[in-house]
């Protein structure tokens, strides 16, 4: 796997935002460049010719660049740096794959309870109660910024919470989650990964299958593998897999990943989220880790966690050496994200490569 390409986007050539460098002298009054007069667009260039067929998006090209051009030049860097990074084109450039996620997140929320949790998951509720701040579960996967405003308007959920009951003395709510959200996805498979085609990626804990849609709709892996100890959401991903005809890429199996250790040695990307923290016990968790240094040695495979392993290791009694075992790969955070981007989120996500 050539990992020195990692952070392109894999659809390099659109990009994010609207890829717009700056005009340069060139742009006349006016803003329409002559220099090419066999195409009607304002600037002659691969992507233009390829879409030269179609003239609306040449005239459409040329009102833009006539707009600009009638902007002061001290304003257009603000005005250009605005249209790479703002999310008010979202309307307009959310692909057909950000849409068929939306649709899964959609079906997936009919079927679960407001905070994503079963009645099954003893422990992960438990844990929650001994927050030291009051804190509640909402998906990240299921319920984004938007969706959680409309939801304490409508009085359905709160962000706050009363310190001195019946006051108006509130402090935030902590938020905890148990799913990517789409920005985190479409960040680890357009920005973190390398070009998977051919690769065997393995989700360890798959929940709702949002890492694995998600690596069905962004990624070309060949294969892609949930392990998922609950029942219960592996009947949800396998309704989802079947409403969106995605079993010929992706297998959910029932199943403990301490009994997969073939599986875990074969993978070229193992992704884990926060697996383990609130749902085993400190022993348990101590043996899972074990188990996964053990069996994730695939000499250059990749593995990705939420937090640093450094983090979750940190609080438990294990005997495992990092050093032989991994090499962090450094992200980059900056890369072409939207403004409103959570950045705190997204420098949860650590990368590894196995030595
Ligand atoms: C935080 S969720 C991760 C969700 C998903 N991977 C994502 O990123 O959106 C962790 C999941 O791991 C599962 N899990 C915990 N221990 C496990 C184990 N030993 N084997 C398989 N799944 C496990 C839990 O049931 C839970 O659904």
């Amino acid at each position: 796997m050539d990992y020195t390409e990692r952070g392109a986007p894999r659809n390099s050539k659109t990009g994010r935002g609207l890829g717009i460098s700056e005009p340069s002298e060139e742009l006349h009054e006016g803003g329409v460049r002559s220099r090419d007069s066999s195409c009607a667009c304002a600037v002659r260039t691969e992507s233009c010719a390829a879409a030269c067929g179609d003239m609306e998006f040449c005239a459409a090209r040329r009102t833009i660049l006539q707009l600009l051009g009638t902007v002061v030049p001290a304003d257009r860097p603000a005005l250009l740096q605005w249209m790479r990074t703002t999310r008010d084109f979202d309307e307009f450039t959310q692909d057909n794959n950000d849409i068929m996620l939306k649709n899964i997140a959609d079906d997936l929320r009919n079927c679960l309870p407001l905070e994503t949790m079963l009645s099954s998951e003893h422990l992960a509720l438990q844990k929650i109660q001994q927050q030291p701040k009051p804190t509640v579960h909402v998906d990240a996967f299921l319920y984004d910024e938007d969706f959680i405003d409309s939801l304490c308007e409508e009085g359905k959920m709160s962000r706050n919470y009363c310190m001195v009951c019946g006051s108006h003395q509130t402090a935030p709510l902590g938020f905890i989650s148990h799913s990517f959200s789409l920005m985190e996805l479409k960040f680890i498979y357009h920005h973190v990964l390398p070009d998977l085609s051919g690769k065997v990626l393995v989700d360890v804990g798959s929940r709702l299958g949002t890492v694995l849609f998600g690596g069905y709709l962004y990624s070309s892996a060949e294969q892609l593998y949930g392990v998922e100890l609950n029942g219960d959401f592996c009947q949800l991903q396998e309704m989802v897999i079947k409403k969106y005809q995605f079993n010929d890429r992706i297998k959910v199996l029932h199943a403990d990943i301490c009994t997969q250790g073939s599986l875990l040695q074969n993978a070229d990307v193992v992704i884990m989220n926060n697996v383990f923290e609130y749902f085993l016990n400190e022993a348990e968790q101590a043996r899972a880790w074990e188990y996964i240094s053990h069996n994730v040695r695939k000499q250059g495979s990749l593995l990705l966690t939420v937090p640093s392993l450094e983090e979750s290791l940190s609080v438990l009694q294990t005997n495992i050496q990092l050093s032989p075992w991994v090499k962090e790969v450094p992200l980059n955070y900056d890369e072409c994200l939207p403004e409103d981007t959570d950045r705190e989120a997204l420098e949860q996500i650590h990368l590894y490569e196995i030595l």
